[in-house]
């Protein structure tokens, strides 16, 4: 064996050790470091011909980057909709690579219980109804990606083909209707095929709403004479958290023949709070639901999971058959129900900060951080240095600056908040306007952060106003 790496083993404990100081000098300051950092500037290393041993490569990264690394899991990090970890995620993440399993299938461990019995809690948290079958993935763009395959497999066999084993060449172009699609809707079409041209643009209610309007989807769905479609609900939208009528949304596939897929990657911890949880209403009449786990949930990336009432179809999808992998069974493992084939045993963080917290703890997250988006709404609807550019919903605020608000003028705006390093919103254009969100989803997030963060952001839009940035 390799010295380093012996050494190393002989002395595992210590090094755990010293990577736990490490980690503890960061989260200790997390609070007070800045959340954001521009990129880093430095010499290329080279892969050393003898290796360091881990002392030494963990002294390195330490002086190389460790101070500089930013407090994204912090709690004045807004861009985005991005968690943190809470204590508990932490430990189990941890332990996901101590242990390091492969949760590929469901035997040979009793991981495979874990994941199971996370995704049953996390059904008890988000009120979907137990006939949905739960699976991690890496992410809520990999879970719309499983989702919409499952649906254009969905919408082949209606077509009597089968777009997972012939192909999309014999089929009819499928439409996929959504009035705010998130952006990771058309990356998904783009790589299954569909092609980002087959998202249908269904009108928005008005009132400066991003939901559906129920009307004009039914319109779009007439239209359509029969044909089998997908349909996207979105449940929290990306710049204002607004939700489409789900129950509405759900009652017209009695009349119309659509896949309904609901995009809840945030919008889903609605439920949690008994102020909310209606926005989540009819949310059991979906075919497939997306939620991340790294946003509200606060696990650390990547982690989200796809929620379906259509196991078969789904492993008729992701199946991976091979003589060495063996029969795929009623019961199909997890590599025949998601994208990935060796997968990290995500569902460990989710478990242990569900138990750690129960319901009690994320309706007092989701309330809290929602308290905290009204506060900075409040604040800025009476500032003449800012303007909302819609109403605060539930946790996220999407303003701009007051009087002359162009593209150019937003991002110096936004790089000088990072530089000042008291807080990091991200930008966004809404209806035609460039602006600026803020988004609330991290456990730690208190009203104090809105003091601080409000004092920065008012310092520097002066300096931009005045031209002394
Ligand atoms: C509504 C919605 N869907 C999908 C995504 C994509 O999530 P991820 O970055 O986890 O892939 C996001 C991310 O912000 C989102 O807000």
């Amino acid at each position: 064996m390799d010295q380093h790496l012996l050494n190393d083993r002989n002395q595992f404990r210590d090094l755990l050790q010293q990577t736990l100081e490490t980690a503890h000098k960061h989260l200790n300051v997390i609070d007070s470091k800045p959340p954001a950092t521009d990129r880093f500037r430095g010499d290329d290393l080279s892969l050393p011909d003898e290796g360091l041993g881990g002392a030494e490569t963990l002294a390195l990264f330490n002086q190389r980057y460790g101070d500089q690394m930013a407090a994204s899991a912090g709690p004045r990090y807004w861009g985005f909709v991005t968690g943190g970890t809470t204590p508990a995620a932490l430990m189990g993440d941890w332990l996901v690579s101590a242990y390091d399993i492969n949760l590929a299938d469901r035997g040979n461990s009793v991981a495979p219980a874990v994941e199971l019995e996370a995704i049953k809690l996390l059904r008890e948290l988000f009120g979907i109804p137990d006939d949905f079958m739960g699976v991690f993935v890496s992410g809520a763009t990999t879970a719309n990606f499983a989702a919409l395959a499952t649906g254009r497999e969905w919408v082949s066999r209606q077509q009597g083909k089968s777009a997972a084993q012939e192909g999309l060449y014999g089929l009819s172009p499928i439409k996929v209707l959504s009035a705010a699609p998130h952006s990771s809707i058309f990356k998904a079409l783009a790589m299954l095929g569909m092609g980002r041209t087959s998202v249908v643009q269904v009108g928005k209610l008005p009132g400066n709403r991003e939901a559906v309007d129920i009307d004009d989807l039914r319109k779009h769905l007439a239209a359509l004479n029969g044909q089998p479609c997908i349909v996207v609900a979105n449940a929290g939208t990306v710049n204002t958290t607004d939700f489409d009528d789900l129950k509405a949304v759900a009652a017209l596939k009695s009349e119309y023949h659509f896949w309904l897929h609901v995009d809840a990657a945030f919008g889903g911890f609605a439920a949690c709070s008994p102020r909310y949880q209606h926005l989540m209403d009819g949310i059991g009449g979906a075919d497939s639901i997306t939620i991340d786990a790294h946003k509200w949930l606060n696990v650390p990336y990547d982690s989200a999971m796809i929620f379906t009432r259509h196991p078969a179809l789904q492993a008729s999808v992701f199946q991976n058959i091979a003589a060495y992998l063996g029969e795929m069974g009623d019961e199909p493992d997890f590599l025949h129900l998601t994208p990935e084939n060796s997968r990290r045993f995500r569902a460990l963080p989710a478990w242990f900060t569900l138990m750690a917290y129960g319901k009690a703890g994320y309706q007092e997250i989701v309330e809290r951080n929602c308290a905290t988006a009204a506060s900075l709404g409040e604040r800025i609807s009476q500032s003449n240095l800012f303007e909302l550019l819609a109403p605060v919903r539930m946790n996220i605020v999407c303003f701009t600056l007051a009087g002359e608000r162009t593209s150019a003028l937003i991002e110096q705006f936004l790089t000088a908040l990072r530089d000042d390093g008291r807080v990091f919103l991200t930008p966004t254009v809404y209806n035609g306007v460039p602006g600026v969100r803020a988004a609330f989803s991290n456990w730690r997030t208190q009203e104090s952060d809105v003091e601080i963060a409000w004092d920065a952001l008012q310092t520097v839009a002066e300096q931009i106003r005045q031209g002394t940035y």
